[in-house]
């Protein structure tokens, strides 16, 4: 199974951004427990991060015919990018969108995510584990 994750802008500064939402880990840490995990499961993960949209987007259309799933967490722009949103429909790979922290629960503005009716699933609330829940559901074909 190959898959991909695709985070979105200011995940980078996880760690240091608000740590009473997001948690004193970094970034980077993110990175390693994914990739723990899928050594473990002999998965073939690649783990990418950019602040910039169009690159958000242009590694969306690459995933086509590639990657088994996508993992998306666009971030704050899963509340208001019609062009991820089309990204995601543009191509022929299952996408799920990812969050740390819980959006339902969270300022109006995040309630809406316009990514999520082109996603198989959401998975949110978990912290680290948002991601790890969401392979498994991948691992079972859901
Ligand atoms: C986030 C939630 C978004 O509302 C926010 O803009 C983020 C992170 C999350 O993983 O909880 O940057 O996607």
């Amino acid at each position: 199974m190959k898959l991909l994750v695709l985070n979105g802008p200011n995940l980078n500064m996880l760690g240091i951004r608000e740590p009473e939402i997001y948690g004193n880990k970094t970034y980077q840490d993110l990175e390693e427990y994914i990739f723990e995990y899928c050594k473990k499961k002999d998965i073939d993960v690649d783990i990418k991060q950019t602040n910039d949209e169009s690159l958000y987007i242009s590694l969306i259309h690459r995933a086509n015919g590639i990657y088994d799933a996508c993992l998306l967490n666009p971030a704050a722009w899963s509340h208001y990018s019609y062009a991820v949103r089309d990204a995601i429909s543009s191509i022929n790979v299952p996408c799920y969108e990812v969050h740390l922290s819980n959006i339902e629960k969270r300022e109006d503005f995040r309630k809406l995510s316009v990514v999520k009716d082109v996603c198989v699933k959401t998975v949110m609330g978990l912290g680290f584990d948002s991601y790890i829940e969401t392979i498994k559901l991948v691992e079972r074909g859901i």
